[in-house]
């Protein structure tokens, strides 16, 4: 990746749209402004900046983190979704990428298909951050990410288990730990693999898959799940019921991995399905910081596309 020219539009529709370098930079920024934020220090950089915020799926942490955040910094807001806007009537993704972009400075879109963000971008005049999709969720990662770097310090070296579907979670997982030297343990059950293509990993090496879920988490740093089925394969749920029976994160998990192990879970959680209520409510579960972390990383993410590096 080029040292970004001031002005060039930069997208974050996947892990790998920023370096290692700037990633070190954005930690070190959501750090400085988390601080600004908890000792109510005034920080207005995007005054007069707005952000769109267009959902295609349910939403409560990407939205709140987004809106709180963006006002946070000085600027507004304004949220679409499917169901109240032209996007639900047909209205081609391209035109719709034209309009909103000459009236906004930023856009964030939560939606299905990866390729419906990627012509969102390549006709929008501004910067475009994925909120989510079928096969993404980078701020997520983001915020996991700087968690981790919270509670334990560097990622690089260290081992995540990832216990569960092969899903938008787990492909992101994976182009950070290549991203970022670390590696991830996979357990996923059989049907339900990642498929390496969709993250285009390089392969680096920085993955190993277990059939049984509590060996990946044996050593780990960190043990990490999500829900069984994701939005948008709810025709799935009752044989993902079956298939994800013995994938539950509970305390044998636990307690193989390292004695000072972390858990996150990006919510929203069902205690009895993929993780038990002792884990995610017990001692080593970060879940709470992990979700509040959303709103700090976003905040440094939108003043890295908006301002490029700053050092305010
Ligand atoms: N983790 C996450 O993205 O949560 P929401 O679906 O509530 O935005
Ligand atoms: N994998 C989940 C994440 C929700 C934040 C989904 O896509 O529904």
């Amino acid at each position: 990746m080029s040292t970004p020219q001031p002005n060039a539009i930069r997208h974050y529709l996947q892990f790998t749209d920023l370096s290692a370098d700037e990633y070190a930079h954005l930690f070190a920024r959501a750090a400085e402004i988390k601080r600004k934020f908890k000792a109510y220090e005034k920080y207005h950089p995007l005054a007069d900046r707005t952000l769109a915020m267009i959902f295609e799926k349910a939403s409560t942490r990407t939205r709140v983190s987004f809106e709180a955040g963006m006002y946070q910094l000085g600027g507004s807001v304004v949220h679409l979704t499917t169901g109240d806007s032209q996007l639900g009537r047909s209205e081609p993704i391209e035109d719709s990428a034209r309009v909103i972009s000459r009236m906004t400075d930023l856009v964030m879109i939560r939606t299905y298909g990866q390729d419906k963000i990627d012509r969102f971008a390549a006709h929008s005049r501004v910067p475009v951050i994925n909120g989510l999709t079928n096969e993404f969720h980078p701020c997520q990662i983001l915020a996991d990410i700087f968690t981790f770097i919270e509670h334990r310090g560097s990622i690089q070296g260290k081992v995540v288990a990832w216990v569960g579907d092969g899903n938008n979670m787990a492909n992101t997982w994976l182009q950070a730990a290549e991203l970022l030297g670390f590696t991830v343990h996979l357990s996923t059950p059989s049907g339900y693999e990642v498929n390496e293509s969709v993250a285009a990993l390089k392969g680096t090496g920085n993955f190993k898959v277990f059939n049984d879920p509590l060996e990946a988490c044996r050593g780990a740093d960190l043990v990490t799940t999500d829900v069984w089925t994701s939005m948008g394969y709810e025709a799935e749920n009752e044989a993902r019921k079956k298939a994800f029976a013995n994938w539950c994160v509970d305390e044998a998990m636990m307690q193989v991995a390292k004695p000072d192990a972390l858990f996150m879970h990006c919510l929203p959680a069902h205690r009895g399905e993929e993780v038990s209520a002792e884990v995610i409510d017990g001692p080593q579960s970060v879940v709470w910081d992990e979700a509040e972390n959303r709103m700090h990383v976003q905040k440094a993410l939108m003043e890295f596309l908006l301002l490029g590096r700053v050092n305010a």
